[in-house]
């Protein structure tokens, strides 16, 4: 089987996101049924940590356990990789030592470097610019509520972060689209999305982006890494906030989805994101179910 990566949503095509979506279905209901399911038996998975997390890490780490196999978690704080390791050294001794990694840490080239000298396959835990693995389980999540995304519009409101680059590259991929509002100054870098923009329209307007929309979702205003401008940021997104009334004007029906975690108050309102359209907890739980279907398929292929 030749090595593959998950760096970016853009590393699969689309036929192998059906198969990953049935077989996280499968994996699912076979964990809620109490069925044991251990393909992944003296496998081990790294997780490297260069920034915080509860939901990647906790998802990772037992779905590789409840796969049969186990996992070890490394930050930059307790190992070589804060005191100046070069990131290909690292790559060549961890690979060496392990079946497959995650990585979540800054800029998308250390993914990629890392990746370069792996001899394992390498899966993306949040970049930057990325965040593969979230959108591969609100993907799944909206198809668990209401069906395929092909034909559909979902609109992103906030800022054009590594959530909202995934959902882009995605979009193009699946054949839906996204409406994008971001304020001034905050606008989308368009080279990391790929295509020719047929896939997104931006619009100056959040209202005008919720508008008939299947889907809205948000994230925080300040990401990781930035949190030196969230004073700044607060006051800039103050009009980009999901609330009650831009809910009213997305389609009858149209879910609320949120990576997590949030700020109620900032970019979402209580009422939204603790209300009836929103599947917030549905689409962290299915972290697990997605990345297990991903690192089974990772080491072992399609095995159905
Ligand atoms: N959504 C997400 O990746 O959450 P964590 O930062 O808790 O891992
Ligand atoms: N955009 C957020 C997502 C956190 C899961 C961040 O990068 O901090």
């Amino acid at each position: 089987m030749s090595l593959r990566h998950y760096l970016q949503f853009s590393d699969l095509n689309r036929e192998e996101y059906e198969y990953l979506f049935a077989r996280s279905r499968w994996i699912k209901e076979r964990f809620k049924s109490y069925q044991q399911y251990w393909p992944l038996v003296d496998r081990t998975l790294v997780m490297i940590f260069e920034k915080a997390s509860t939901r990647t890490r906790l998802s990772f780490e037992a779905g590789m356990q409840q796969l049969g196999g186990a996992a070890i978690y490394l930050n930059t704080r307790d190992s070589q990789l804060g005191r100046g390791e070069p990131v290909e050294d690292a790559a060549q001794v961890i690979s060496r030592m392990s079946d497959i990694v995650m990585i979540r840490t800054f800029e998308q080239s250390i993914v990629e470097r890392f990746s370069t000298y792996s001899r394992v396959p390498v899966i993306n835990g949040l970049t930057n610019e990325y965040h593969p693995c979230q959108i591969l389980a609100d993907i799944f999540t909206y198809h668990e509520h209401r069906g395929d995304l092909r034909g559909k519009t979902v609109a992103w409101i906030g800022d054009a972060n590594n959530v909202c680059n995934t959902w882009l590259q995605a979009a193009r991929i699946l054949d839906f689209k996204v409406n994008v509002s971001t304020p001034p100054g905050y606008e989308l870098d368009t080279a990391l999305v790929g295509g020719n923009g047929n896939h997104f329209e931006v619009f100056a307007d959040p209202m005008d982006a919720a508008r008939g929309a299947d889907l809205v979702t948000t994230d925080v205003w300040t990401s990781m890494g930035f949190e030196a401008e969230n004073d700044e940021r607060l006051k800039d997104f103050a009009d980009w906030q999901v609330d009650d009334d831009m809910m009213a004007v997305a389609n009858t029906g149209a879910l609320f989805m949120h990576c997590l975690p949030a700020h109620r108050g900032e970019e979402v309102t209580a009422t939204v994101i603790d209300g009836p359209q929103s599947v917030v907890w549905e689409e962290a739980e299915n972290r697990l179910h997605v990345q297990k279907a991903l690192m089974e398929f990772l080491l072992l292929g399609q095995v159905d």
